[in-house]
């Protein structure tokens, strides 16, 4: 078993909001001892979504096992913890709860401290992980935007004054009116017939577009009050009603659902199962969603005066997104952080990860720590 150095802090994660198991063991916030996941991806799919009551009873099956295999992947015993920290939300409720409880009863048991996180801490906290890995750390003040299935928000982060132990301070600069971009993305590809998740699939075929022309183009998304909100559900319903005004699409939807039902989920075969003018609609759906994140972000940079730009979240794992900061990025002369894709979808070192400051300060929850669905940042 792993000897700890001295004064080093050992946190064990356990992440439980939505629809994936998770748990891992963090040294001191920034370096990853283990980090397990237990996806819940083939329950949810012929559903189109997370079904909330299928999704409480798959983290019961897996809170278990995957704590002990983030255990044993670390090369530690329970007692050689510092500390248990918790999702206390935002999430769905059944499924934060599982992970609540376990924690609580964990660390009843060793008589460790228990640490609630907030999910979108979180997230924020996986971008400053990914950078310890490779000996950087991100320089504060940033605009972090933290785009998943669940959220699309913008934070500005920056050092708490109030504190001497690297605690951060967020205020909320904009958030999604309606839909998340990761929830269009599973809506747009559920109506093409393209399966569950769809970020992922939808970001391979509009790279593999090559020079189709787009049947439709989609203008940028306004919103009215703050200019740095997002919309997405409006985009969502433009692509329904160009597919609607178009029957031509009908038959390789159904040939593709076939497809999807006998199994066949890959991007390979799906590919052979697209048009160049679905092709061509997949990109223009990604060139907006990309544009209207990469723009309202820099705007953002640009009213807080930052030189950093921190990006979290299941969509962070974009490739396009990806490219189209970089290169804003490195034209604006600004720094830009992404966690590795395995750190970008929900996982359980971020949650260690952001626990250790609460654990340097002594705000430790106690028994009554509850679920919260809609628990905010900032
Ligand atoms: O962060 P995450 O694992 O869970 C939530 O907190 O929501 O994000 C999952 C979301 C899904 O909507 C999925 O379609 C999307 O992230 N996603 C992507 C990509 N990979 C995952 N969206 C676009 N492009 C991707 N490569
Ligand atoms: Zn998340």
């Amino acid at each position: 078993m792993g000897e700890k150095a001295e004064k080093e802090t050992q946190i064990l994660g356990i992440e439980s909001s939505c629809d994936e198991t998770a748990a891992a063991v963090v040294v001191d916030g920034r370096r990853i001892l283990s980090s397990v996941v237990a996806s819940q991806i083939d329950i949810h799919r012929k559903y189109g979504g997370v079904v909330p009551e299928l999704a409480s009873r798959e983290h019961l099956r897996q809170i278990v096992p995957v704590v002990r295999k983030a255990m044993e992947q670390a090369g530690l015993v329970l007692p050689a913890l510092d500390a248990i920290a918790v999702t206390q939300g935002p999430g769905l409720v059944g499924s934060l709860l599982v992970g609540i409880t376990y924690g609580k009863t964990l660390a009843t048991a060793l008589n460790k401290p228990l640490i609630g996180v907030n999910h979108l801490e979180g997230h924020i906290h996986a971008a400053f992980l990914e950078a310890h890995q490779h000996g950087e750390v991100p320089k504060l003040p940033a605009v972090c935007l933290i785009v998943s299935g669940g959220h699309t928000v913008l934070y500005q982060v920056k050092v708490d004054d109030a504190s001497q132990n690297e605690a951060f301070a967020y205020r909320k600069l904009g958030q999604t009116r309606d839909d998340a971009a990761g929830e269009a993305y599973d809506k747009v590809a559920k109506l093409l017939g393209m399966g569950y998740p769809g970020g992922p699939i939808l970001d391979q075929l509009a790279a593999a577009t090559g020079c189709a022309a787009p049947p439709t183009k989609f203008g940028p998304t306004k919103t009215r009050g703050n200019a740095l909100d997002f919309s997405f559900s409006g985009l969502k319903t433009a692509v329904l009603y160009h597919v609607r005004e178009h029957p031509e699409y009908n038959q390789e939807i159904h040939r593709r659902e076939l497809a999807l039902r006998e199994g066949h989920k890959k991007f390979e075969e799906l590919l052979t199962l697209c048009s160049a003018q679905t092709l061509g609609l997949v990109r223009e759906f990604q060139n907006a969603v990309v544009r209207d994140l990469v723009e309202r972000t820099m705007k953002a940079v640009e009213e807080c005066g930052v030189e950093t730009i921190l990006v979290s979240g299941g969509v962070a794992a974009n490739s396009q997104l990806r490219a189209t900061f970089e290169a804003r990025a490195s034209g604006a002369g600004l720094k830009i952080y992404f966690p590795s894709r395995a750190l970008c979808t929900d996982n359980a070192a971020m949650i260690a990860a952001a626990a250790y400051s609460r654990f340097e300060r002594g705000l430790f929850a106690d028994l009554t720590l509850n679920a919260t669905a809609n628990m905010p940042l900032a």
